[in-house]
């Protein structure tokens, strides 16, 4: 059985390279290849060959396991593990040179569903700053190798919180109207504009804390194992496991402030 470190170095090496490959695309021009759920939700080029790049090291490597990518679906798992990526998260940033996105690589064990899956190791990668983010179950997280921990201790008037927006108009404007409220009851609320990044932005203390509804699983399965090894707590809605529905991280004090008051806006809304 491959352990936990060794399934982290294989995250790590092929996020590594695959954000080497995206940012040189980045450089030599973007080009977007087609809208997805609405005109905003783009796909560039780089990010379909970026994920086609991670698939053919993973098929090579880990020819048993399942792959769940964003921008070519899945395949299934004869070994337990499935790989979720997000070969390009942030792509609006990506295409705009904002340099705030990352290549997100997770494996987790059981099926490929945030509900019951275990990850078990995780690497996010923004090729710009040089960072490389990482973790793996029970072995803690790390930023270029020293390792992170969550701030303690901030009350909820003082924190400072992220969020991100879907790309329906009608869904953006509701979680709009949530920031809204939220804004006057908190020290600041940035949007990022990746949420892998917002997650390991918790776990370097860079964030307070962080939510989000509509994440899909390869917004978060690397980046939420990266928050809770860094002592985070990470749920969605009656503290279960996050979902599509919701994913709040904080350390465990300001979680058990801030959780209450997002879910109260979030839980009725299906
Ligand atoms: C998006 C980003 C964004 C978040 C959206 C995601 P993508 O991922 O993570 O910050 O607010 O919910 O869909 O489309 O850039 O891979």
């Amino acid at each position: 059985m491959t352990s936990n470190a060794e399934l982290l170095e294989i995250a790590a090496t092929i996020a590594r390279r695959a954000a080497a490959f995206a940012w040189q695309r980045r450089r030599d021009g973007v080009e977007i290849a087609a809208s997805k759920s609405s005109l905003s939700d783009i796909v560039t080029r780089a990010d379909r060959e970026t994920e086609q790049l991670i698939r053919d090291a993973l098929a090579a490597s880990r020819p048993r396991d399942g792959f769940l990518g964003e921008e070519s679906g899945g395949g299934s798992s004869q070994s337990g593990l499935t790989w979720v990526v997000d070969p390009i998260d942030g792509t609006v940033n990506y295409y705009y040179g904002i340099p705030a996105w990352a290549v997100s690589v997770a494996v987790v064990e059981g099926d490929s569903d945030p509900a019951t899956w275990r990850t078990l190791a995780g690497a996010v990668v923004n090729p710009v700053t040089g960072e490389a983010f990482t973790a793996s179950a029970g072995g803690g997280a790390r930023l270029n190798g020293e390792r992170l921990q969550v701030t303690t201790g901030v009350e909820l008037p003082l924190a400072l919180v992220g969020t991100g927006f879907g790309y329906d108009a009608e869904v953006r404007r509701r979680q709009a109207a949530f920031v809204g409220e939220l804004i006057g009851e908190v020290r600041d609320i940035r949007r990022i504009g990746a949420a892998s990044l917002d997650l390991c932005s918790v776990a370097a203390g860079r964030l307070d804390a962080y939510f989000e509804r509509g994440l899909n699983p390869w917004d978060h399965a690397a980046g939420a194992l990266i928050a809770e090894e860094a002592g985070a707590r990470v749920a969605g809605l009656d503290g279960g496991p996050a979902d599509r529905r919701l994913l709040v991280a904080a350390a465990p004090d300001l979680f058990e402030q801030l959780h209450p008051r997002v879910e109260r806006f979030y839980a009725d809304w299906e």
